[in-house]
């Protein structure tokens, strides 16, 4: 999910790619490194774990001269991040080197076969496996390094940006792609590779964008060589692009946090990949299958979290408590830690975080490890922290965040709970297998619906500039909606800096609605469920009294499109994952208000990305 860069031409290669390297740091990732074939053919490989600043301190004094250079940031999606699981990796054999952005599914696989085959291997990552197939392919087929990457590829199951140079060949580097970004600069005279055309905008404006199931052969002086993966002509498709450096770092989007908002259908993908059988519709995760026990036997779950990671851990109440039928208690961790709680044995504390480094969480998490509970992770930073201390987890897998207001991890934190619950719910028999076969089929329509909800975009922006006047915002919401209407109320307050408060709708006539008048906006999710109706009396409890009404419901629900002043339409799917759908919208309302007051949406005042502070 990070960043690969490479170059072949007549200049010396590694300033071009380190540059490049750090042209991506805005991705965040955890180590980096370089390969190198030099004019005598010697292929050297240089890497380790932290900043691309420590990299080039690495190699300050090494011999990198050579003009075909590969370059790599990792973000460790197997292995956590160390010198020995950076990129790039050498084959056994040492001839080969590569770097991979992306994931093997079928990752064991390969690497059992190998094992039987003689491989051994110096890294706990799938990328390792992944050059090392390629080398025993060429090896038994006595056939060219394109030839055998294509061979390869065809028995990898997964998602890969990948780039291989070979010893003895100082003038030629082999790319492909699968669900993994991947460019190519045309120079003159000289190629660029990068998963990112901002790391190599200095050199050129003209790219060739490699297609999904496509090879690249790079050589100095030929014409660019594409293959498909069954060895058909691929299609060369060149663009000039004029965009400039910080526009390309964001894809294209004018900030980081609407990109990634635009990402969730690829990210909930990423999430999903290789834990869903879509022809058995079954779900396996080993973090829950290989601890069976402890979720059989769990007398309590507890989650630990903070902000909207714990707006997800309320959501993943309502998932547990209906699907495995287990007592479920969500705790803001900053509580939690100062409390001196009760922890039983057979307690299950699940600590959610998206950057796996708060300091609150990591503290409650240590108390509940020091009580004897059995403590699991829900993270996105593979090898943080909190994956370190827990004795499992499950990887949220959407790639680096980098808008401080969390909208791709709430999605994929979502995402992970629904799929353990459903593998609890089978192993407990919670459920029939065609109420979990229902739920999973929804899981994989995910994507689209998610699509579908993200072409509304234009139609938030328009809603969102008649509200930048108020200082004061409600979000309400019923059952699982309102988590969400929490979820969507700090969403807009971190951001645009206008109060928004989160409440359960039937609290209003308990206290809140003594705030309503014509200035105070109110964001209503009337989504289908048992508590619809009595949402939609919510909604004329505030109109009565002069509030105005913005209604996230299902398409054509006329009963509470009848109370609302505006209308957010939603596709509707299974329950526990509606917060996934509507959280959506949420998130552009937000950020649109803030675009229009003129915030800093990518970075809000006073706040971190990360809290490792009390
Ligand atoms: C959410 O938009 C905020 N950035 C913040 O509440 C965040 O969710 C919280 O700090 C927890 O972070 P974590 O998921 O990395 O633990
Ligand atoms: N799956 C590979 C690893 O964990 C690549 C991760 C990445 O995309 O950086 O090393």
């Amino acid at each position: 999910m990070c960043g690969i860069v490479g170059y072949v031409g007549d200049r010396d290669a590694c300033p071009i790619i380190i540059k490049g390297l750090k042209r991506l740091e805005y991705r965040g990732y955890d180590s980096a490194g370089v390969a190198i074939v030099n004019d005598k053919g010697e292929l050297n490989v240089f890497k380790c774990k932290g900043k691309v600043s420590g990299l080039e301190e690495f190699i300050s004094e090494k011999d990198t001269r050579g003009c075909v250079g590969i370059a790599h940031t990792r973000w460790a999606t197997h292995g956590e991040p160390s010198d020995r699981n950076a990129h790039p990796h050498y084959s056994a054999s040492g001839n080969l080197a590569l770097i991979h952005n992306g994931i093997i599914e079928n990752f064991r696989v390969l690497k059992d076969a190998l094992i039987q085959n003689g491989y051994t291997f110096k890294s706990s990552t799938d990328s390792e496996v992944l050059v090392n197939l390629i080398e025993y392919v060429k090896q038994s087929n006595d056939c060219s390094l394109e030839e055998a990457v294509r061979l390869a590829l065809k028995q990898v199951v997964g998602a890969y940006a990948i780039a291989v140079v070979e010893r003895g060949n100082n003038s030629r580097i082999v790319a492909a792609r699968q669900s993994s970004p991947m460019v190519i600069g045309i120079g003159k005279g000289e190629y660029f590779l990068s998963s990112d055309a901002a790391s190599i905008i200095d050199y050129t404006n003209d790219f060739a964008y490699l297609n999904d199931g496509e090879i690249a052969v790079i050589e100095k002086g030929k014409d660019l060589e594409i293959k498909t993966l069954d060895n058909e002509d691929g299609h060369l498709d060149i663009r000039r692009l004029e965009l400039s450096i910080s526009q390309l770092e964001k894809g294209g989007y004018p900030h980081f946090m609407l990109k990634e908002i635009h990402e969730q259908p690829n990210t909930i993908v990423d999430c999903i990949r290789g834990r869903i059988n879509p022809e058995t519709l079954e779900v396996y995760l080993s973090g829950v299958a290989l601890n069976k026990e402890k979720f059989l036997n769990a007398g309590r779950i507890i989650f630990v979290a903070c902000g909207t990671s714990w707006h997800a851990s309320l959501i993943g109440e309502h998932i547990f408590e209906n699907m495995c039928r287990i007592p479920v208690e969500v705790e803001y961790a900053s509580e939690f830690r100062y409390r001196n709680p009760i922890i039983r044995k057979d307690d299950i504390v699940i600590a959610v975080s998206q950057s796996g480094e708060t300091a609150d969480t990591l503290a409650a998490l240590e108390i509940a490890k020091k009580a004897g509970a059995f403590v699991y992770g829900i993270c996105n930073a593979v090898g943080s922290s909190i994956a370190r201390v827990t004795d499992s987890g499950t990887y949220i897998h959407v790639g680096p965040e980098i808008g401080v207001a969390s909208t791709k991890a709430f999605t994929g934190q979502v995402t992970v709970m629904a799929m353990m619950a459903l593998c609890i719910a089978q192993m407990k028999g919670t459920m029939t297998e065609e109420q979990r076969h229902a739920v999973v089929r929804d899981m994989l329509r995910l994507p689209e619906i998610t699509k579908e909800v993200l072409s509304t975009d234009s139609v938030i922006a328009d809603l969102a500039k008649i509200f930048t006047y108020a200082h004061n915002f409600i979000y309400l919401g019923r059952g699982y909606n309102y988590p969400t209407a929490l979820e969507g109320a700090l969403k807009l307050k971190e951001i645009s800096y206008i109060h928004a408060e989160g409440y359960p709708a039937a609290e209003m006539k308990h206290g809140p609605i003594a705030l309503i008048d014509t200035e105070m906006p109110t964001v209503v999710i009337a989504t289908p469920d048992h508590t619809h109706d009595k949402t939609v009396s919510n909604m004329e409890e505030i109109k009565a009294r002069g509030g105005k009404i913005i209604a996230v419901m299902a398409h054509g629900d006329e009963h509470a499109s009848k109370s609302a002043d505006y209308v957010i339409e939603v596709p509707v799917c299974s329950e526990c994952l509606m917060p996934i759908v509507v959280s959506i919208p949420l998130q552009l309302l937000a950020y649109y208000i803030a675009v229009y007051k003129g915030r800093n949406v990518d970075q809000p005042r006073n706040l971190a990305k990360s809290v490792t502070v009390e």
